[in-house]
Formats: C-alpha cells, sequence, structure tokens
C-alpha cells in the first residue's frame, strides 16, 4: 500500500495521538493538567489530585467532599465478590485484582459509575484477595482520606504515622500519559467497549514485568546488597549476563525519572538508615557509573512499601489502585473525541500459494 507510515518498533517516540491529561514534558518534569507533580504529591491530597486528573481541575471545597462521598460510600464488597475470592484463593493479588474488577457490577451506560466503583474497590479487593489466599488479617478501612484508608488496609499499624508518604507515592503513580497499561486502555476504549471492559485490559498490561511488575523484584535483589562491593558485583553480573535490573531504565526518562528522585527524597527523610534504602542508592550510582541508566519510580517505591510494612505482595496493586484514575481520564478523553485505534502490520509470511 502507498500510503503505509513505518514507525520504529515499539512506538518509540512516535506521537500516536494528542492528551490534556499529562505529559513528561520538555523540561523532564511530569506535569498533571499543567501542575508539577512532584510539587501536588507535596501539597495537595490524592482526592485533590484525583478529581484533578479526572475532571481537569483542583476542586473547591464542596466537589473536594462530595468526590469523598462518593468513592467512600462505595468501599464496600458485596458477598458474592467475596464469596468468590474465598473459592479462588489466588496468590498472585494483581491477577485476582485483574479478574475481580472485571466482575464489578454496574448499570449499562453510566461511565462515571461504573469507575467510582472500581476506584472505590480495587484497595478493597486487595486487601480480601491477601486475606483469602495468605490468610492475612482483615481490617476495615479507616481513616478521613482515601490514602490513610488504603495505608489501614494494607501497612503495618505501627508505621500509622507515615501514612502520607504512601498518599505521595500513589500521587505520582496515578499517570504517565501513554505509558503501556493506558495505550491498552485507549485501545479497549477506542472500540467504545465499557470502562470496566478497558480497565481489565489496562490491568492485563500493567502485570508484565516491564511494567509495573518491575517493583516486586527490587525488594528480593537488594536484600542481598550489603556494601558497595556487594552492588557492583550484582551489576556487573547482571550486565555480563545482559540481564535487565529491575527498577532502572525507562522509554521516556533517560536521564534523571523525576518521581524516583521524589521518593528516593521522602526515604531519606523517614528511613535514612533503611538497610535496603542504602542498597538501593549504592546500586543507583554504580548503575549510573557503568552504564547511565538512572533508576525509575520502581526501584525506591518498592523501598519505601517495604519500609512501611507493605508486603511485596501488594506492590504492584498500589499502584493499580492509583493509575485507575489516569486511566479514568484517558477512558473520557478517548471516547469523547474517538478514533479507532488499529494500526497496520508488515506482513512478513509466505506469499500467496495455493491450498
Ligand atoms: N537493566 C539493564 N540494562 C538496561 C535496563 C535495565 N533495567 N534498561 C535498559 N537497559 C539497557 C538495554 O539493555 C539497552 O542496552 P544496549 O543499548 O546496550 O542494548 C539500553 O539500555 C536501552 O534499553 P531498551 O530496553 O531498548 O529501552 P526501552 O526504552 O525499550 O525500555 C524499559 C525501557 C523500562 C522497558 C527498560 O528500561 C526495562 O526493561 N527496565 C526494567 C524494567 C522496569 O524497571 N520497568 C519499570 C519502568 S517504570
Amino acid at each position: 500500500m502507498s500510503d503505509e507510515i513505518k514507525v520504529p518498533r515499539g512506538l518509540a517516540n512516535v506521537v500516536v495521538d494528542s492528551t490534556a491529561i499529562a505529559t513528561t514534558g520538555s523540561t523532564g518534569n511530569l506535569l498533571y493538567r499543567g501542575y508539577r507533580a512532584v510539587d501536588l504529591a507535596d501539597r495537595k491530597s490524592f482526592e485533590d489530585v484525583a478529581y484533578l486528573i479526572v475532571y481537569g481541575k483542583l476542586p473547591d471545597e464542596a466537589e473536594l467532599k462530595a468526590f469523598r462521598n462518593k468513592l467512600f460510600s462505595n468501599m464496600v464488597l458485596d458477598d458474592d465478590t467475596k464469596r468468590i475470592m474465598d473459592i479462588l484463593k489466588e496468590k498472585d493479588i494483581m491477577r485476582n485484582l485483574r479478574s475481580i474488577t472485571s466482575l464489578i457490577k454496574y448499570r449499562n451506560g453510566d461511565f462515571n459509575e461504573m469507575f467510582i466503583q472500581m476506584e472505590a474497590k480495587l484497595p478493597l479487593i486487595a486487601a480480601y484477595s491477601a486475606h483469602a489466599a495468605y490468610g492475612e488479617h482483615l481490617r476495615e478501612p479507616e481513616g478521613e482520606y482515601f490514602a490513610e484508608k488504603f495505608f489501614s488496609l494494607i501497612a503495618s499499624p505501627e508505621k500509622k504515622k507515615y501514612w502520607k508518604s504512601l498518599e505521595k507515592l500513589m500521587i505520582l503513580y496515578m499517570e504517565h500519559e501513554f505509558n503501556a497499561s493506558t495505550f491498552a486502555l485507549r485501545v479497549a476504549a477506542s472500540t467504545l467497549t465499557d470502562p470496566v471492559s478497558a480497565v481489565t485490559a489496562a490491568m492485563a498490561t500493567l502485570k508484565g514485568p516491564l511494567h509495573g511488575g518491575a517493583n516486586s523484584e527490587v525488594l528480593s535483589y537488594l536484600s542481598g546488597i550489603k556494601n558497595e562491593e556487594d552492588a557492583r558485583n550484582f551489576v556487573e553480573e547482571k550486565l555480563a549476563k545482559k540481564e535487565k535490573i529491575m527498577g532502572f531504565g525507562h522509554r521516556v526518562y533517560k536521564k534523571k525519572d523525576p518521581r524516583a528522585q521524589y521518593v528516593k527524597e521522602e526515604l531519606r527523610k523517614i528511613a535514612h538508615d533503611d538497610p535496603k534504602f542504602i542498597a538501593a542508592e549504592l546500586v543507583e550510582n554504580y548503575m549510573f557509573e557503568k552504564k547511565g541508566l538512572p533508576a525509575n519510580v520502581d526501584l525506591f517505591a518498592a523501598v519505601l512499601m517495604d519500609f512501611l510494612g507493605i508486603k511485596e505482595i501488594y506492590n504492584l496493586p498500589v499502584f493499580a489502585c492509583s493509575r485507575i484514575f489516569g486511566w479514568n481520564a484517558h477512558y473520557i478523553e478517548q471516547v469523547e473525541n474517538n478514533k479507532l485505534i488499529r494500526p497496520a502490520a508488515e506482513y512478513t509470511g509466505p506469499e500467496e500459494r495455493d491450498l
């Protein structure tokens, strides 16, 4: 075909559509609706930022109150949903999150309600999955804020005074323009499928080790690193085997991931002598020296969640419970100005032949 356009594999640097939601920006800062994400993490609540991402403006007091009420009044699971998780006893919480979310009941046509249902219930599904599969103690969500409630479900009660650190991480995880899971969601949305189906596609994509799944592998290697020599040996060995080191590299941030730096400084404030934090910095320094690759947000996110007493099984669910608000905004943006996403392929199979 004469009008074919060839683009690099993986669509690296290919602008496939426009978005007004977020940008990784020419300045290297991640912006949400124009505001620096790190400033929002410093000064705003998770719900403020979620509202900004989904509705395009920061809420006033009444809007924020109504948004919280809507979210919190839907923070409940019905018995059928719990029964399914009791039967499945699925140990991979993210797999459960993807499957159970796809079963959420909703009224046809009301997109907003479908999203609120998912956004409010995901933290409960994550906590209940862990209860069903591992016998984790099941707690009621406590507190006045979304992240505080989520913290009470999954983190160590002794670390309660640090719940805002989880909130900051969740704000930074919330949105990242055309990342793989959001793009998957937009492909699904472009067929005009419903939000629950589109979010299921996004969750399936987030789960992969090159996307959200990276943070679960970080802790296991950090626990083996006690000093600079260990860090060097670890990096050298992985690179010699041409293996990727999880928590490093990024398709967009080639010099610095602003989210990683923010979470690192948060850790320095609250956990500067934590052995995994020290190990993470050692690997970060050597990786940069050796390969010029910066740490991505998942390296320090894994350390932060570990410090907060959030078990590794929850790492990816925390990402999903945050990113769903970004997916919500992208779903709306896609369907409001829709064009079916259906690229073409260069055929490399056999020539046409007789059977
Ligand atoms: N460890 C070791 N080497 C890495 C690496 C990592 N984590 N990430 C990238 N590289 C190397 C590649 O091997 C390649 O080296 P080469 O040029 O010598 O062949 C070079 O850096 C470019 O990497 P590439 O995979 O082509 O970049 P990409 O933009 O396609 O990939 C990621 C981006 C995120 C998929 C990739 O960096 C990665 O797999 N990271 C680990 C998973 C992870 O942490 N994901 C979370 C992202 S927030």
